[in-house]
């Protein structure tokens, strides 16, 4: 089993931002997370090198089951100042940078199959400013000049340092003590190890890496490209499992979302953290972490955090919270929030669920076959047991028993020929 090292300290300058780089998402998971987790598919023997915003980091991944290193960067500045004091524990150490989030397991697993003391990332690019240039000479890397400190001719060079690198153990329990400041930054880089170890005569290998995979992320700019690519493949791997995706550029589904059964996604819609089962969703909704099954939301529903909603039809401006759905026709304009809704019930448009009284929250209870006619208010905590019809216009703020109408009304008064008194007559 090899050691993996994530190196996530850096401070993320060009992010322009107080949220710490690492916790930046991309489809809605941080980039930490996604390399973290793509770590765990290979070892359980995973260390996290944090400084900038130390707690705030180790808050939000405590519960990986990764150990977790303040690294001093005062005293050792710098991606070789990161490895100073962390204990090597496997034959094998694959360094990965915090902030390059696609990268997938298939692609680190090729670090380790390469026979070398050293194995590093290189990629050719056309524009390879910001990178570490790798001199090659005689098809044999030797050694890589940070862009601080290149000559012009090195700055040429179209080969980088992508930033993930193999070593063997022994390797870095040799050449990270070594490691010295006297360079433009002022600061211990892990790349110098490249340039001993070469002329000490190891082997170190080059594996040539592709340009997205290792995309490492600086900037706001660069978040965006990396959650377009991250959102293609969530987008791709869910229309492989048979989902209907209409105009897929459209649509954001994030890294959480799962869908069963035979599924279709109109464009436009947002899906977070839900579970969608044999449903079909109409073109710009938006449903955050909810159970939809065997159901039709939308077009333009809004299905909020711990909504399930089964075997029901949701339309058009509905709004649905926290709510248990089943077998409900719910087609125009309504607010459902805090309820549980039974079989056969028909919400009539412009029902209001009034769950809040300006301190708390409270449930509205509507059973079995129950009609709520249009412009219905409930104000909850309140029940409606089966079989009820509500009149259009209703405020309902008692419990209503099995089997009757409830109304709500003011009367209706008529004034014969008011029209013509108040405009006079066309
Ligand atoms: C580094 C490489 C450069 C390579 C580039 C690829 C060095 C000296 N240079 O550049 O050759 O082309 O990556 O992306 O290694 N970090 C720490 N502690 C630190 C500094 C950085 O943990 O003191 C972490 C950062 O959080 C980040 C990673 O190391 O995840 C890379 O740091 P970054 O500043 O982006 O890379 P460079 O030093 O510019
Ligand atoms: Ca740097």
């Amino acid at each position: 089993m090899p050691q993996i090292i994530i190196l996530a300290a850096g401070k993320g300058t060009r992010m322009k931002s107080d949220t710490p780089k690492v916790l930046h998402t991309l489809c809605n998971k941080s980039m930490i997370d996604y390399i973290i987790d793509e770590s765990k598919k290979i070892t359980s023997s995973i260390d996290v090198i944090l400084a900038h915003k130390f707690d705030e980091v180790k808050k939000k991944i405590e519960k990986k089951g990764v150990r977790i290193h303040k690294q001093n960067l005062e005293k050792f500045p710098g991606t070789g100042g990161a490895l100073k004091e962390v204990p090597f524990t496997e034959d094998k150490i694959l360094i990965l940078n915090g902030d390059m989030p696609l990268v997938t397991s298939q692609e680190i697993q090729k670090f380790f199959e390469i026979d070398a003391d050293i194995v590093m990332s290189i990629m050719k690019l056309e524009n390879p400013d910001g990178y570490g240039r790798v001199v090659i000479e005689n098809g044999n890397v030797k050694k890589i000049v940070e862009q601080k400190d290149a000559s012009e001719d090195e700055l040429k060079i179209p080969y980088v340092n992508a930033g993930v690198y193999m070593f063997k153990k022994e390797v870095l329990e040799k050449y990270i003590p070594m490691l010295d400041n006297n360079n433009a930054q002022k600061e211990y880089y892990l790349t110098d190890i490249i340039e001993m170890a070469v002329k000490d005569g190891l082997k170190v290998k080059a594996l040539e890496v592709g340009v997205e995979d290792f995309k490492g992320i600086n900037s706001k700019k660069d978040l965006a490209e990396a959650e377009k690519i991250m959102c293609d493949r969530i987008k791709e791997k869910w229309m492989k499992a048979g989902v209907i995706i209409r105009l897929p550029d459209t649509v954001f589904i994030d890294a959480y979302s799962k869908f069963e059964g035979e599924c279709e996604i109109e464009s436009g819609c947002v899906i977070k953290k839900s579970k969608i089962i044999n449903s079909k969703i109409k073109a710009n909704s938006v449903i955050e972490e909810a159970i939809i099954n065997n159901s039709e939301i939308g077009p333009m529903a809004r299905i909020r955090p711990k909504s399930e909603i089964t075997d029901s039809k949701i339309g058009n401006f509905v709004e649905v919270k926290a709510s248990k759905l089943n077998d409900v026709k719910a087609g125009h304009l309504s607010y459902l929030g805090d309820s549980e809704i039974e079989s056969g019930t028909n919400i009539g448009a412009g029902t209001i669920t009034c769950n809040y009284d300006g301190k708390a929250k409270y449930k509205t209870k509507i059973g079995k076959n129950v009609f709520v006619g249009s412009d219905t208010q409930l104000i909850a905590p309140v029940t409606i047991e089966d079989d009820v019809i509500i009149a259009a216009g209703s405020t309902v703020n008692k419990d209503i028993p099995k089997g009757s109408l409830a109304i709500s009304r003011t009367p209706l008064k008529i004034v014969q020929g008011f029209y013509y008194k108040f405009f006079g007559k066309k």
